[in-house]
């Protein structure tokens, strides 16, 4: 699905970025000592050395919460209205309610429209195009979007294939409404799914298909990685060819490419598919681990903070994950303050 977002109402222009990544750092060595693994096959095979992962008691709503008062600060927010709050996550406090409202309102946000948006990995660019549309109908003059996970709480603590890739943490934007020549207008956006595959990344039990299975393991986690692999680097490289056709860009055009911190294989594996440089590519994957709908914000972050990411380049944001799920977006990057992660 491809959805300009430039309609007559105007766009939708990024205003404000925060992250927050939970204080417990879990390295490869303390991996390699609980599991059958190693640093090197860690760090050679995906690119990561490091994670944060949650306290117990800590949650997704609790990590969204920092995120997105950090975005709010960073638009200088103060005292304007919030008409929508968007949190991306496939780790909702609980099966039901949405995990959103609870974030609005910790905020002081009441009121505030607020919902989730479930499209796991890809789940920060389904929202950005969601808070998009809310943008460009006249619903909203202003959105919260949150991406966060505590994907480590669907993990098999003794699953080597899993528990190194995945980490914790939270992202957020501030959106407003604006040009669509603006710096920081977003879109157009493409979008896809393929429902068929949603075995290749799935916790069998828990939901209503199966509500408690008497395997333990089908309340995890289970991946089929080498299949994840091959579809991600060819479904993000399509997605963004789609995306750049639609703005009018080649990707002699991209000066930078924030893609989802999957693995580090993937995303080079992407940006040689599409004849982007590596260089191009924002990436922070070393000491987030795969942070799943929180890693485009929070490598945005960490890319701003170290000068990858500047004022005026044009940036390509492309996303994969379990569903499976698929997309991306174009914006041109604008002048923006943020504190570290
Ligand atoms: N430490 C040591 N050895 C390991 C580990 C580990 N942690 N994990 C697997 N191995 C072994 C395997 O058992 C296998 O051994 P064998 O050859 O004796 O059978 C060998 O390493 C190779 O295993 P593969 O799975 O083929 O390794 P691969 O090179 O494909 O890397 C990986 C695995 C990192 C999981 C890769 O396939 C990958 O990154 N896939 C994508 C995963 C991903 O991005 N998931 C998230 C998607 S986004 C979302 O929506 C959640």
């Amino acid at each position: 699905m491809q959805v300009p977002t430039h309609n007559t109402r105007g766009g939708a222009v990024l205003a404000g970025l925060g992250g927050w990544l939970p204080p417990r750092v879990v390295d490869n060595h303390e991996l390699s000592r609980r599991l059958d693994t190693s640093d090197e096959w860690i760090r050679t095979r995906t690119g990561i050395t490091a994670r944060h992962v949650v306290a117990p008691g800590m949650s997704t709503v609790d990590m969204a919460v920092e995120a997105g008062r950090r975005a709010l600060d960073s638009a200088g927010a103060d005292g304007e209205r919030v008409d929508a709050v968007v949190l991306a996550t496939s780790t909702p406090d609980h099966v039901c309610p949405a995990s959103a409202p609870q974030v609005a309102s910790r905020l002081g946000l009441a009121g505030a429209a607020a919902f989730d948006v479930n499209a796991v990995c890809s789940g920060f660019v389904y929202a950005l195009a969601t808070a998009a549309g809310l943008l460009a109908c006249g619903a909203a003059r202003r959105v919260l979007v949150v991406g966060a996970d505590a994907f480590t709480t669907l993990l098999d603590p003794g699953d080597r294939s899993t528990v190194p890739i995945f980490g914790d943490g939270a992202g957020a934007v501030v959106l407003r409404s604006g040009r669509p020549d603006e710096p920081g207008a977003l879109g157009p956006f493409d979008l896809h799914s393929d429902g068929e595959l949603a075995d290749l990344l799935i916790v069998p039990a828990g939901g209503s298909r199966q509500k408690v299975s008497d395997q333990p393991s089908d309340h995890y986690l289970t991946m089929r990685g080498p299949a994840v692999f091959r579809h991600a680097t060819a479904r993000m490289a399509e997605s963004s060819r789609a995306v750049l056709a639609e703005a009018g860009w080649t990707a002699a055009d991209v000066d930078r490419c924030v893609g989802h911190q999957a693995n580090i294989r993937i995303l080079t594996a992407t940006a040689k598919n599409l004849g982007l440089s590596a260089d191009a590519l924002v990436v922070n994957i070393g000491h987030t681990g795969n942070t799943s709908a929180a890693s485009i914000p929070l490598a945005m972050v960490d890319g701003v903070l170290d000068g990858t990411l500047k004022d005026g380049d044009r940036v390509l944001v492309t996303a994969f994950g379990a569903g499976l799920t698929w997309g991306s977006t174009v914006l041109r990057w604008p002048e923006l303050r943020c504190v570290p992660l």
